[in-house]
Formats: C-alpha cells, sequence, structure tokens
C-alpha cells in the first residue's frame, strides 16, 4: 500500500513511522510512505498557504490554490482508492473502516490546520473525511498518524502472526481477554489456573468469558450494537 500525506508541518510524522511494526512494514515493502510537504506549493515569496476566511472571523483557512496543487501533482502519477481529509467533523474512525482501509492500494491523506480547508476541496476533490474522535487537535497530523498506524498493521504480511491481529480488541465487537506472562504468580498476586493447564479448549472457553464480562463492565455499549 502507498500512501501519501499532505501536512505544512511534515516534522510532526517524522517518527511515528520510524519504529516497531510500522518500520517493519516499510522494511518489507508492505507499506510506501511519502509525506508532501504543502509549503513547496505555497503562494508567492512567502510561500502562502492559509488566508481569511470570507464573512469574516477568527482562524484562518487553508487556501484551495496550494492544495489543489498538491493533490493534482500526486494524481498526476497514480490513482488514488481515496482522498482522505482528517477532520474532527468527519465519519468516526472504527476498526471496521481500518479493515477495509488496509486492503486498498493508493491512499491520500490531507491534514488540516487553523479553522480547516477551503470548504469546495471537501464538495469537489476529498472523497472521504475521518475524524479519530470528539475533539479538536491542533492539526491533521496526530490524526493521520494514528490512522496509518490502524490500518498499516492491518496490511496482509505485516504483522509476523497473523492470527494476532483478529484476536485484537474490536476485532470481534468486542474488547480483548486479559493477558499475562511470566512469572505465575507476582506479590501474591496468580495467573489463572487455567492458562497455566495446557488444556487448549478450556483456555479458549475462559477466553470467550473473560472477553465477554470485560466488555460487559467496560464497554457495554458494544455490546448493544
Ligand atoms: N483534526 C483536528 N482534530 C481532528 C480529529 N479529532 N480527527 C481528525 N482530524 C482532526
Amino acid at each position: 500500500m502507498r500512501i501519501d500525506i499532505i501536512s505544512i508541518v511534515p516534522q510532526l510524522l517524522e517518527s511515528p513511522f520510524q519504529h516497531s511494526i510500522l518500520k517493519r512494514a516499510r522494511e518489507k515493502g508492505l507499506l510506501d510512505l511519502h509525506v508532501c510537504d504543502l509549503r513547496n506549493f505555497g503562494l508567492g515569496k512567502n510561500k502562502q498557504v492559509d488566508d481569511y476566511q470570507y464573512g469574516g472571523g477568527a482562524g484562518m483557512v487553508m487556501m484551495i490554490e496550494p492544495l489543489y496543487e498538491a493533490i493534482s501533482s500526486l494524481k498526476q502519477k497514480r490513482d488514488y482508492d481515496e482522498i482522505i481529509y482528517l477532520t474532527p467533523d468527519g465519519e468516526r474512525l472504527d476498526q471496521k473502516m481500518a479493515n477495509a482501509l488496509s486492503l486498498k492500494q493508493n491512499l491520500m491523506l490531507i491534514c488540516g490546520h487553523y479553522k480547516g480547508i477551503d470548504e469546495r476541496l471537501r464538495e469537489h476533490v476529498v472523497t472521504r473525511e475521518i475524524s479519530i474522535g470528539d475533539y479538536v487537535l491542533s492539526g491533521g497530523e496526530l490524526a493521520a498518524a494514528v490512522l496509518v498506524d490502524a490500518l498499516g498493521r492491518l496490511i496482509p504480511g505485516v504483522l509476523n502472526d497473523e492470527s494476532s491481529a483478529l484476536s485484537d480488541s474490536f476485532q470481534d465487537g468486542m474488547l480483548a481477554p486479559a493477558v499475562y506472562t511470566r512469572p505465575a504468580e507476582f506479590l501474591g498476586w496468580k495467573v489463572p489456573d487455567i492458562l497455566l493447564s495446557g488444556h487448549e479448549a478450556k483456555i479458549e472457553d475462559w477466553r470467550d468469558k473473560n472477553a465477554i464480562s470485560r466488555t460487559r463492565r467496560k464497554r457495554p455499549d458494544l455490546l448493544k450494537e
């Protein structure tokens, strides 16, 4: 999968993709990430990318021309399955959406700043709008990093143990069960006996029940769905 991210603060996107699973995905050639610096498409000698909003009011708006030029230059080289604008008023990101997006070939992500981008881009160019939650970040970069991480780890071949993504929380509409590792006892706190029994069917059953009771306790809304 190739992902192009358009940003005015490319530095914010340097570290998140250079470690751990996403680093491995890139090294394996499964995830090809590129950050496009919007400033390169800015207007005039100051490389302007934002302007006052029509009708007045506080806050700048990201101008249409630089973004349109940046998007067009990327589109000239390949077709994109989705052109995604990260915005708090978008569709809420969830595991189902991450699963679906992880199967795409080419994605373009647009990171907003200030009051957002000129509405005409949303009407005519953007194909999808995604929010990572009901709060406002100072820019779309951290939201883009969250989205790339959530779907990058799902790209077939990225995780060594393929089944481990399937047993994540939310994959079956429930939270994942509790997990333990050595030692079997610490400060008198014990790992449930069943997990040490080696009895696969009973362990599976324990995990199912644990997942259900955890979900009922922590996220009853998921069970209603
Ligand atoms: N940009 C600012 N806040 C955001 C959010 N919550 N989700 C996605 N993009 C954003």
